[in-house]
């Protein structure tokens, strides 16, 4: 099993590009099925997720091509409806699919999703929205049987800004007879970046990044070339590999306006940041300042993907910070592996107390998921000692290249067969 070898303390300096945003593009690849004509899709991270969906899309028909970070597909050739089970399992965001599918062939048919396991993960927004718009669902045998003669427009409160519901709906929506209302909708970035996309295809939609965004379905799609946002989540991982080494980096290719509410977090922490719109400097500081409590909130709030990397970070500030993760249960999963680095952190539910240490310690750790395996690697860079980091491949599932991003960083990490 490949595992990551860092030997820590070391601080890091220089310049990192960012790359496309994972949960930008997962939703846009799936669209490219609405569009039934070529879409050529830019700033494509290498990750293992992207190319689980590639190859769904692969399999249901489409013809795709990548060319370093272009990704082209084709959708006229999609000729199945059915998204084969060990694909969906790997990962939880196919469940997109649903709405890109019923949207364009008024039919499919999917197994629950997998991904992350970081708690229960319901799909209930997605489907009763689906059923709003006019869709049949059946469940059976682990699967979902969806089938639509008549997309109607509707209006759609949802229960709770959930992030994948609205892109879902987004989608259906596109080919829905009339205007779709989605209120409490999700505001991420990645819901703009979708909008863009639908918009240049042709789709009347506007809203996104606020609470209410409305869609009015087209007779059809045309083929178009996308641009993905940068990754706000692996800009604000390195940040915190700056922050957590002492280290003066520079990100490259960001989107600012994004990322606040990590700066702002770091700024509490000690860290010094200078910015423009795309770029920014961070210098780490000595030893970080606690934080009273932080807090994940829906976007603009700070990213639940984030609260591992700065529970890793806290971990060795001066004094006590209180985490509250409000958006996911069983997102702790990192915290014993810190614990086994040294650090002392103490759980109850949804909350976590960090009473921040001299050093942490390398030791022998396990990624249980994407981001606190994430988490891991940072508090390995500044851990006195060896770290070795197993179960590698949840990392890879975000990161792309992230051993030899550090590695040009100056950090000492290795990644071993
Ligand atoms: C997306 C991101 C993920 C991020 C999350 C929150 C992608 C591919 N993944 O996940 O990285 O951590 O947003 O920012 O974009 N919920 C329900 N019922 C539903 C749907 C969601 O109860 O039908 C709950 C979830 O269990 C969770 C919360 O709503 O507690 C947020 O989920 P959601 O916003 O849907 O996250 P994802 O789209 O799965």
């Amino acid at each position: 099993m490949s595992k990551y070898i860092i030997e820590g303390g070391k601080r890091l300096i220089g310049e990192v590009s960012v790359n496309g945003a994972k949960n930008a593009v997962l939703p846009v690849l799936a669209a490219t099925v609405i569009n039934n004509s070529p879409v050529t899709v830019f700033n494509c991270p290498k990750l293992r997720d992207v190319e689980t969906m590639i190859r769904i899309l692969q399999t249901i028909g489409c013809k795709v091509e990548r060319m370093d970070d272009v990704v082209y597909v084709d959708s006229r050739t999609l000729d199945k409806i059915k998204i084969p089970e060990e694909l969906v399992r790997e990962m939880r965001s196919s469940i997109i699919l649903m709405g890109a599918m019923l949207a364009r062939c008024g039919e499919v048919e999917i197994s629950y999703p997998g991904g992350c396991e970081i708690g229960p993960r319901p799909i209930d927004l997605h489907l009763k929205a689906l059923k709003s718009l006019g869709a049949e669902i059946e469940e059976a045998h682990g699967f979902l049987y969806c089938k639509a003669e008549n997309l109607r427009g509707c209006e759609i409160q949802l229960d709770y800004p959930s992030v994948g519901a609205t892109e879902n709906i987004m989608m259906v929506a596109t080919k829905a007879e009339g205007i779709t209302t989605i209120r409490n909708a999700a505001r991420e970035p990645e819901i703009m970046d979708l909008q863009k996309f639908l918009k240049v295809s042709g789709v009347k939609v506007c809203g996104a990044g606020t609470s209410v965004i409305r869609i009015e379905g087209v007779k059809s799609l045309k083929g178009i070339e996308h641009t993905v946002i940068p990754d706000r989540i692996v800009a604000g991982t390195y940040m915190v590999a700056s922050a957590i080494t002492g280290g003066e980096v520079v990100l490259k290719n960001i989107e600012v306006e994004h990322i606040q509410p990590i700066i702002a977090k770091l700024r509490e922490a000690g860290c010094m940041i200078y910015n423009n719109c795309t770029t920014l400097k961070i210098i780490g500081p000595r030893k970080p300042n606690a934080i009273e409590m932080l807090q994940t909130l829906p976007y603009p709030g700070f990213p639940t993907d984030m609260q591992a990397q700065l529970m890793a970070l806290l971990s060795l500030a001066n004094g006590t910070s209180i985490i509250q993760e409000t958006i996911f249960e069983n997102r702790f999963k990192h915290v014993e592996e810190l614990i086994r680095m040294g650090a002392n952190i103490k759980t109850m539910g949804k909350v976590a107390v960090i009473k921040g240490v001299k050093n942490l310690t390398g030791a022998k750790v396990s990624a249980k998921d994407l981001r606190g395996g994430a988490s891991l690697v940072l508090s390995g860079l500044a851990a006195k000692g060896t770290t070795e980091v197993d179960n590698i491949h949840h990392i890879e599932r975000g990161y792309e290249n992230i051993n030899d991003i550090l590695s040009s960083l100056g950090a000492d990490i290795k990644r071993v067969l």
